[in-house]
């Protein structure tokens, strides 16, 4: 007999809880144990791109709504298991959080599936459309460049998957699109240029060159701890 797919039983499982709302509170999607909950499916499992299938959903309490993805890893490789991927890809993603840069809330990831925050839209609809009010944002694109630098990342086409809530510039791709840490050694400006060259693309963002230079140096040393960047 076929068993069919539920997001509730996909989230006792992979909490090990054995109602919905234990489950929720223990992958910290919820405050309290007890809080009166309900899951609202936004759209069912559909393929992400190239590598993931992605599902969407919102957890609704009285205090909060969270918007939610379950990504799961389809990536093809002939050398690792999906969860090994999987793993890859939270590695990747802790190097950049440490480097200051906004990632998504992992709430869960195993078994080649992560539950994470579902953020906003595209940074480069967020830059068409209000191209004003936008240096908070293209700054964030330059330290990502540097701490992408400082780790050696050589990616594909990084910055066309970022996606933003507005405040902070998130990267969501961690797969082939960001590649492996380590591959590339420091040397000339860079993914500066790459990065500039991307904004202009996208918003007809008019770029400060030494603001640009500033905040890649500030952050490509690794010893900047905190926002007390260029201003
Ligand atoms: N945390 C997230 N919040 C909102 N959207 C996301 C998130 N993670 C991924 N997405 C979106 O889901 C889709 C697939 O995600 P992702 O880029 O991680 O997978 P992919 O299979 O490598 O896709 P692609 O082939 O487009 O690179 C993309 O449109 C991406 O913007
Ligand atoms: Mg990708």
């Amino acid at each position: 007999m076929a068993v069919s797919w539920t997001l509730e039983k996909e989230l006792c499982g992979l909490a090990e809880a054995n109602s919905v709302g234990a489950a929720l509170w223990r992958l910290g999607l919820t405050e309290h144990a007890e809080s009166a909950v309900r899951l609202e499916e936004r759209h069912g499992w559909r393929r992400g791109g190239a590598e993931t299938y992605v599902y969407r959903f919102k957890v609704i309490s009285a205090e909060t709504t969270r918007d939610v993805l379950l990504k799961a890893v389809t990536a093809f490789s002939t050398s690792r298991t999906l969860n090994e991927i999987a793993d890859e890809w939270v590695h990747r993603r802790q190097l950049l959080a440490q480097g200051g840069i906004s990632t998504p809330t992992l709430y869960f990831a195993g078994r080649a599936l992560l539950v994470e925050q579902d953020v906003g839209e595209k940074l480069a609809s967020w830059l068409r459309r209000s191209p004003s009010n936008s240096i908070q944002l293209t700054d964030q694109v330059f330290r990502l460049a540097a701490v992408m630098d400082r780790h050696g990342f050589a990616p594909m086409c990084v910055f066309n998957g970022l996606r933003t809530d507005g405040e902070a510039v998130y990267v969501v791709d961690f797969g082939q699109d960001l590649g492996p840490p380590g591959v590339r050694r420091r040397r000339g400006k860079g993914l500066l240029p790459e990065a500039k060259r991307w904004l202009a693309s996208v918003g007809q963002q008019r770029i400060d060159p030494c603001r640009a230079e500033a905040v890649y140096a500030f952050h490509l040393g690794g010893e900047a701890k905190d926002e007390q960047g260029p201003s």
